[in-house]
């Protein structure tokens, strides 16, 4: 039986994406901007033609809606497909403090289509990875990416690209880690409400394609400081937009508030730094690689974990099963 294999990263988006244009084909309704992060990655091995589709995850079987999603999106890799064994696992664990469906779809449309024989160019797979999850269409590429909102009624144009690559600047992303409480709405129900509830979001997306330009130019300067602001900006237009919705989206909890003071502090101590947050409590900081260590510390006294990430290459096929 024709199979492949294809190894992903995770990714943090620097300029936010939330909310849609078109739900059906999951158009974003703004531009966004992310760093592609090692060492975690996510493994997932296609098999075409065997008895009956199935999905492994993480060593056991899926929940019908994992499984939904993820045939959903073979269906559009060949909508004659023969029947597939998908097996995908994480090596970070799910509570490290990252959305591993930017991972997993990326590595689930490189191996299916390579196991099928296609040769998709990388802006084909990243529009194949954004039907499965948005912020998978980030996850083809390495280093500093922008998915491109799009005009196109079909889409086609909504998909990502590489601003710079994996070594283009010495960053890392430092995860304070919140343990504990109870599971939050998902990102994708949360934009949605967002969307039909909060008199900010209109706001929110008008505010969104300068936030990505500015920071584009501060990643090609490397310029720290101004991404910092930036991302900061970005972050809490988001969150402000959520947190206006009916009922409320509500991600942050007091350690978040916590990290993000220590954050500026650091700052004020001349260490440049920022932070930002996505649809849980936990705060990603970005920093120049000689300052990690020390970020990391001060992160450590109020965080229940902390975890240091460096720039990752883009989604690629290995040997060996998943
Ligand atoms: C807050 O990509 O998980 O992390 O497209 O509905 O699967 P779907 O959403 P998803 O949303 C990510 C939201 C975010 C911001 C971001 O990654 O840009």
């Amino acid at each position: 039986m024709p199979a492949a294999t294809a190894l992903a990263h995770p990714n943090i988006a620097l300029c936010k994406y939330w909310g849609k244009r078109d739900r059906a084909l999951n158009l974003p309704s703004v531009p966004s901007i992310s760093l592609t992060l090692s060492p975690f990655s996510t493994r997932t091995t296609v098999e075409w033609g065997v008895a009956t589709d199935e999905l492994i995850m993480n060593g056991g079987p899926a929940s019908a809606d994992e499984a939904r999603k993820v045939f959903a999106v073979l269906d559009l890799v060949d909508s004659w497909r023969p029947r597939a064994r998908v097996v995908t696992a994480n090596d970070f664990p799910t509570a490290a403090g990252l959305a591993s469906s930017s991972s997993g779809f990326a590595a689930l449309v490189l191996a299916a289509t390579a196991a099928a024989g296609q040769k998709p160019s990388a802006e084909q797979l990243s529009i194949l990875a954004r039907r499965g999850s948005g912020s998978a269409a980030r996850s083809i590429f390495g280093g500093w990416v922008e998915w491109r909102a799009g005009e196109r009624p079909d889409g086609m144009d909504s998909h990502a690209w590489e601003i710079q690559p994996v070594d283009w600047w010495d960053v890392r992303m430092v995860v304070a880690i919140f343990d504990g409480g109870p599971k939050s709405i998902s990102s994708r129900e949360g934009m949605k409400r967002t969307q039909e509830t909060s008199p900010y979001y209109p706001a929110w997306v008008a505010s969104a394609p300068l936030d990505v330009s500015e920071a584009r130019a501060a990643i090609r300067s490397r310029d720290i400081e101004k991404l910092g602001a930036i991302m900061e900006r970005s972050a809490l237009r988001m969150h402000a937009s959520m947190m206006a919705a009916d009922p409320p989206v509500l991600y942050w909890k007091s350690g978040s508030v916590w990290a993000q003071e220590t954050v500026t502090s650091l700052r004020k101590k001349g260490i440049p730094c920022a932070w930002t947050m996505d649809a849980g409590p936990n705060v990603k900081v970005l920093c120049e690689a000689g300052s990690a260590a020390e970020v990391a510390a001060r992160l450590g006294a109020v965080a229940d974990r902390v975890q240091v990430l460096v720039p990752g290459g883009p989604a690629r096929l290995v040997n060996g099963p998943a």
